[in-house]
């Protein structure tokens, strides 16, 4: 039967040009073992017995209008509509075909009766009803496919440079106070900036915030924490993220507004700090405008790469910040792009910044695409205008593409280590894998409700997405796996509440899940996809982002992993990985 399959391709084309009538049984019998066992075709389901698998039996001998019947409205069959797409006279010789694996009788004569019967099955059945449409239906019709995006897309961004500048300014310095721990040649540690927003409801009885912003260090082998220090809750402001300088020796965390507590002005606007911490005391050293308010960060080249979250009137929304001297080196505003920006990304060798855009005008400033965002899911918006990724070229800092994406307010990207592709996280709960070359769309399905971070496995042959719930107001718990070929969730993970970024740790064997909304982080076992250890965080603080530190023989610390990727040498999906 194998050898049988590989011909039949060739044989079905000869055979598919049928003169009704004039076949003998035999030729018909061929013809429909031959479609029956096509490479796409009904043993795949049905097996060659016909006994049977995914499908059910068809050892009962269907007859051709049956199989009509399921290929019309059977949307499992749907692949044999799209690939085989069988005539009339094929489905007669399919169904004569499976009578004889029935061991049923067939005849011409039979085959004769399938014909007349057929063909007046098919006349009683009633035309295709066309629906009238409305204006509002013909306008709906107009926009509702993602080609109709892709071939209307104008440039959002201004030709040329998008260069801007701010200058920051100090604001504060502090006495960084004693290391708190003494870190060993060798070793990686692993860096954590906490909130005083986990979700108490979910959480354990007699849960109290944190009323004051952390920094957690702790060993990346033993997953324990080592040292923590909590700042004085006059520089507290609303964490995002966790961020370190390139060389490991400073943590940055935001601060307070320049006169005090920044929460306030959580949604749309208002300026915040930045606070640079000493890696080994834990303690602030400065504090610095920066002309905004910090959203994530990770290493690019000698730099930090930051977006913000709300910007001053002369803010930037992504810039580039020189940790020795604690200067902007440059940066972009959203009027320069046509959007506004909500995150930003790199590939391995930082050539490209990859920003994240939201089209403006869904709520003030900066809140545009989350508010646009809960009204799709609250039933208020039915459409939105698209959303898309700008790719930027750091040194001339023009935009040289923009990629139009499927689905709404995208949250991350992970570009994968060929630069290749691109696979963008979006809040409408879905994840697609860009070509970056063509700009094609190789697959957009779906995730768990609202997922917000995702990271390639090193082999890269897995997406793993962190289904937080973003925008939803879903508390999301689990852990979405999807193949990155088929583009197909391939298991769920049970997790933590809200959880929101998921990174792949320098080993290349741990998956590391902060969560929000329990002041967790989760780790998991890629290989066996077990949860292997569950970090509590001093006072339950929510856990933005993470990073790892390696110390070399030397004792020299450098930042090898933050949200943004692998960085310092190392990375897995190029076999360069660290025991820790
Ligand atoms: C991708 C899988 C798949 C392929 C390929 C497929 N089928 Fe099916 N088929 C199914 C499934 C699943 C069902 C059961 C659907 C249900 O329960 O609603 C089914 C149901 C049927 C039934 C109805 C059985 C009954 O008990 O009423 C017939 C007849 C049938 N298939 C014939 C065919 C024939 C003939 C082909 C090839 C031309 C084919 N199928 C190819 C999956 C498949």
């Amino acid at each position: 039967m194998r050898t049988l399959r590989l011909i039949l391709p060739i044989s079905v084309l000869f055979l598919s040009a049928p003169v009704p009538g004039q076949q003998s049984v035999d030729e018909m019998l061929a013809r429909g073992e031959a479609l029956f066992n096509n490479r796409i075709g009904c043993w795949v389901c049905h097996q060659e017995t016909g006994e049977g698998l995914v499908g059910p039996s068809l050892l009962f001998g269907p007859t051709p209008m049956d199989i009509y019947d399921q290929l019309e409205s059977n949307p499992v069959m749907g692949v044999i509509v799209a690939e085989l797409d069988p005539s009339d006279e094929d489905l007669v010789a399919i169904s004569m075909h499976i009578r004889t694996l029935a061991d049923l009788p067939v005849s011409a004569e039979l085959a004769e009766q399938y014909r007349t019967d057929f063909a007046a099955y098919k006349a009683s059945r009633p035309a295709d009803i066309e629906f009238a449409r409305t204006e509002r239906d013909l306008a709906v019709e107009a926009i509702e496919s993602f080609g109709s995006v892709i071939t209307g897309w104008e440039r959002r961004a201004k030709e040329g440079s998008v260069l801007s500048h701010y200058d920051t300014e100090l604001i504060a310095e502090f006495d960084p106070g004693e290391p708190k721990f003494t870190p060993e040649p060798g070793k990686t540690y692993f860096y954590e900036n906490t909130g005083t927003n986990s979700v108490p409801a979910v959480l354990f009885d007699g849960f109290e915030l944190p009323t004051r912003n952390q920094v957690v260090v702790g060993d990346a082998r033993t997953k324990e924490v080592i040292a923590s220090y909590a700042l004085p809750e006059s520089l507290r402001a609303t964490v995002h993220t966790s961020a370190m300088s390139p060389d490991g020796r400073y943590a940055y965390i935001i601060g307070a507004r320049p006169g005090g507590d920044a929460d306030q002005f959580e949604t749309v606007g208002g300026s915040a700090t930045l606070l640079k911490v000493d890696a080994l005391t834990l303690q602030p050293i400065k504090q610095i405008a920066i002309g905004g308010r910090l959203h994530h960060a990770q290493v690019f080249r000698n730099y930090l790469l930051l977006d913000m979250f709300a910007r001053d009137a002369d803010g930037l929304a992504l810039m580039l910040y020189d940790t020795e001297t604690d200067e902007i080196v440059g940066g972009v505003r959203d009027v320069d792009m046509g959007g506004m920006v909500y995150t930003v990304w790199s590939d391995k060798d930082y050539e490209y910044i990859y920003a994240l855009m939201e089209p403006g005008g869904y709520a003030p400033g900066r809140a545009t695409g989350m508010l646009g965002m809960i009204n799709v899911y609250q039933g208020k918006l039915v459409a939105m205008r698209p959303f898309w990724i700008a790719k930027i070229d750091p040194d001339t800092w023009e935009v040289v593409r923009e990629y139009p994406i499927p689905g709404y307010r995208p949250n991350w990207a992970v570009i994968d280590s060929a630069k290749e592709n691109i696979y963008v996280i979006a809040s409408s709960s879905v994840a697609s894998k860009i070509n970056l070359e063509t700009g094609a769309v190789e697959w957009t399905n779906g995730t768990g409700i609202g997922p917000y971070g995702a990271s390639l496995t090193a082999d890269e042959t897995e997406l793993w997405v962190a289904d937080k719930g973003e925008a939803a107001h879903h508390l999301g718990r689990t852990i979405t796996i999807m193949d990155t070929e088929a583009g197909h969730a391939v298991e769920t993970l049970y997790g933590a509440y809200k959880v929101d970024h998921v990174l792949l740790s320098p080993n290349g064997t741990e998956m590391w899940a902060t969560s929000n909304g329990e002041g967790r982080i989760y780790v998991y076992d890629v290989e066996t996809r077990e949860l292997t250890h569950r970090i509590d965080m001093p006072m339950n603080g929510d856990a933005h982002g993470l990073i790892w530190v390696h110390y070399d023989e030397n004792g020299v610390p450098a930042v090898v992993r933050d949200q943004g990727g692998f960085h310092n040498g190392i990375n897995p999906a190029l076999g360069i990985t660290l025991d820790d």
